[in-house]
């Protein structure tokens, strides 16, 4: 399966800290906002991850991601030069995806929870149709709601989808977090500019209900999912990964030590890695996840 991270946007909600940097690559906590869906992504197996972002932030990316041989993955960089909906970085990406299966994830969607892993990776064998997730939030207005029936406690067919009711038929938001076959290239297409001039990743995902084919998943409690879209939530994040980190001395998405327990690298790359870093306590880290494995 491949892999998407769509970083691009303006960030107005996040301006003036967005007006010369991109959002996705603003801290949460000790680590650039994107190393949070990147390490989904890479806890999902995907390896060959294609990253879109606008044409002046995409070189501060290629500059902190570079090829990818320091994750033990591999980078694609391509442009969206206008914030045109979240679906079309699936036409920006058509030749990348080529014949695969892909996962979508939002540069600004940060996931922790128990046994994330192993769901990721039962995602990530979709070869037909499309799975989202559904995570109960107190203000489901701001999302895309989902209703579903129930298969079983964890997943069901999608039976309904709207992108930000304002009169949301369920408590259970849509994270950016997609997962689709291959099909997806073909379907992209049919989607068609919505009112605010987005091809809207809600109306791609409808199409898949409508011919039954949108599984979801029940992201529980268990799970934490924020978005660092805007000034609280973006403090809200960090104190999260900071209070969790700080608790238990084990990092929150950190793609080293993802890519070194799946034996994507090497001690000798993690500690090349440890070298770099080792005047701060992510570099300290690094020598720990080295000496004890994680
Ligand atoms: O976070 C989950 C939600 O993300 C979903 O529940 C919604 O269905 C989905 O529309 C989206 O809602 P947002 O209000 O967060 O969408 P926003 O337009 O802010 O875009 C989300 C991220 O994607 C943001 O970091 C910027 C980036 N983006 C967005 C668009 C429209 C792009 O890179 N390019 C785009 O064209």
């Amino acid at each position: 399966m491949k892999g998407i991270i769509l970083a691009g946007g303006h960030g107005t909600r996040l301006y003036p800290l967005t007006v010369s940097v991109s959002k996705q690559l603003l801290p949460v906590y000790d680590k650039p906002m994107v190393y949070y869906p990147l390490s989904i992504l890479m806890l999902a197996d995907i390896r060959d991850i294609l990253i879109i972002s606008t044409t002046e932030a995409l070189p501060h990316f290629q500059k902190l991601l570079g090829t990818g041989d320091q994750f033990g993955v591999s980078f694609s960089y391509l442009k969206q030069d206008q914030p045109r909906g979240i679906a079309e970085a699936l036409l920006i990406g058509s030749e990348f995806i080529g014949e695969s299966p892909v996962c979508l994830i939002l540069g600004d969607n940060i996931f922790y929870g128990t046994s994330l892993p192993e769901r990721l990776q039962r995602a990530s064998q979709i070869d037909d149709g499309a799975l989202v997730f559904a995570y109960q939030v107190r203000e489901p207005q701001h999302y895309a709601v989902v209703t579903f029936d129930y298969e079983n406690g964890e997943t069901g067919l999608a039976t309904s989808i709207d992108e930000k009711p304002q009169h949301p038929k369920s408590n259970y938001a849509v994270p950016g977090l997609y997962f689709y076959d291959n099909k997806v290239v073909e379907i992209v297409n049919d989607v068609k500019p919505s009112n605010r001039g987005e091809l809207e990743i809600t109306d791609l995902n409808r199409k898949y209900l409508e011919s039954g084919k949108l599984s979801v998943e029940v992201l529980g409690r268990g799970v934490a999912w924020l978005d660092a879209g805007t000034h609280a939530s973006l403090v809200q994040a960090t104190n999260f990964v900071q209070t969790v980190q700080d608790r238990q001395g084990m990092m929150i998405s950190c793609p080293e030590e993802i890519a070194y327990l799946k034996g994507y690298i090497d001690s000798d790359m993690l500690l090349r890695q440890a070298e770099k870093l080792k005047n701060n306590s992510y570099g300290e880290y690094l020598f720990k996840v080295l000496e004890v494995g994680g």
